[in-house]
């Protein structure tokens, strides 16, 4: 995919360097201003660079009086919907979206992404399933050659809690490395996700087939989805250090 730079001056440096959040600003708003036009239903992501996207979206919903649904990916995303004053809606009302903004954990050179850094996965994977075009939103730190090369806490996998051992061997079986329980901050247990389930952190230790092997983990009973989207984005706006926006 070609890519291009816009330049945006008048944003916060440290040191000559955009800090990481200014930088997910960047993204966030080149993306919405892009991408969201008069009544659209638009998938809302999860993560910290979201939450630019949604500020900049209610300030534009306000501002130009735009007809915008939102279907939230996530509690968190559901509830930044309600604090901007967003009109919330579900796949149920609305299986058919125009648009899903969303973060990434990393991004390599054909947009396969690595996702699921907050737990949220499954519903950002069908979210953006029933979406026109997905667009995801990233600071540079995510744009990377080839997957690994920047993420370095593996490709999350989200698992029924009564199957987290055997997906973990089976994993690691098949296609190396290791695949371990995420656990709280407070260690005190698992991470539960928003759908009661587990994620395994499947740290890999060589770049794979990318496709195949998500197709491969997905066939693991117990697997309820993989943090590998692959041919799913359709545009990345990276916020670059330089105060630029790249796209992909
Ligand atoms: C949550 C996600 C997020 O989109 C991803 O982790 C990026 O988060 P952030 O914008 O905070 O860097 O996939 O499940």
């Amino acid at each position: 995919a070609g890519e291009k730079t816009t330049v945006c001056s008048g944003s916060r440096r440290h040191h000559g360097t955009l800090m990481a959040e200014e930088a997910k600003k960047l993204a966030a708003y080149a993306a919405v201003d892009t991408h969201i036009q008069n009544n659209q239903v638009v998938g809302v992501g999860s993560g910290s660079t979201i939450v630019y996207a949604v500020d900049r979206l209610a300030e534009r919903v306000r501002q130009e009086k735009l007809n915008i649904v939102c279907v939230p990916t996530s509690f968190q995303a559901r509830q930044l919907i309600l604090q901007h004053g967003l009109t919330l809606s579900d796949l149920e009302r609305h299986p058919e979206l125009d648009v899903a903004i969303d973060g990434a954990d990393e991004v390599d050179a054909a947009l396969t992404l690595i996702k699921g850094g907050g737990g949220c996965l499954t519903q950002e994977k069908i979210v953006a399933g029933c979406a026109k075009h997905f667009i995801v939103i990233a600071d540079y730190r995510k744009d990377s050659k080839a997957l690994g090369q920047q993420w370095k806490k593996g490709v999350p996998v989200e698992v029924i809690p009564m199957a987290y051992v055997p997906v973990s061997r089976a994993i690691a079986r098949r296609f190396g490395g290791e695949a371990v329980l995420r656990m709280a901050v407070s260690k005190a247990g698992p991470v539960v996700t928003d759908n009661s389930n587990f994620i395994l952190d499947w740290k890999f230790e060589h770049a794979q087939k990318w496709k195949e092997v998500n197709t491969a983990i997905k066939m693991i009973p117990g697997v309820v989805e993989t943090g590998l989207f692959v041919g799913m984005a359709e545009r990345v706006y990276f916020g670059m250090e330089d105060g630029s926006v790249k796209t992909r």
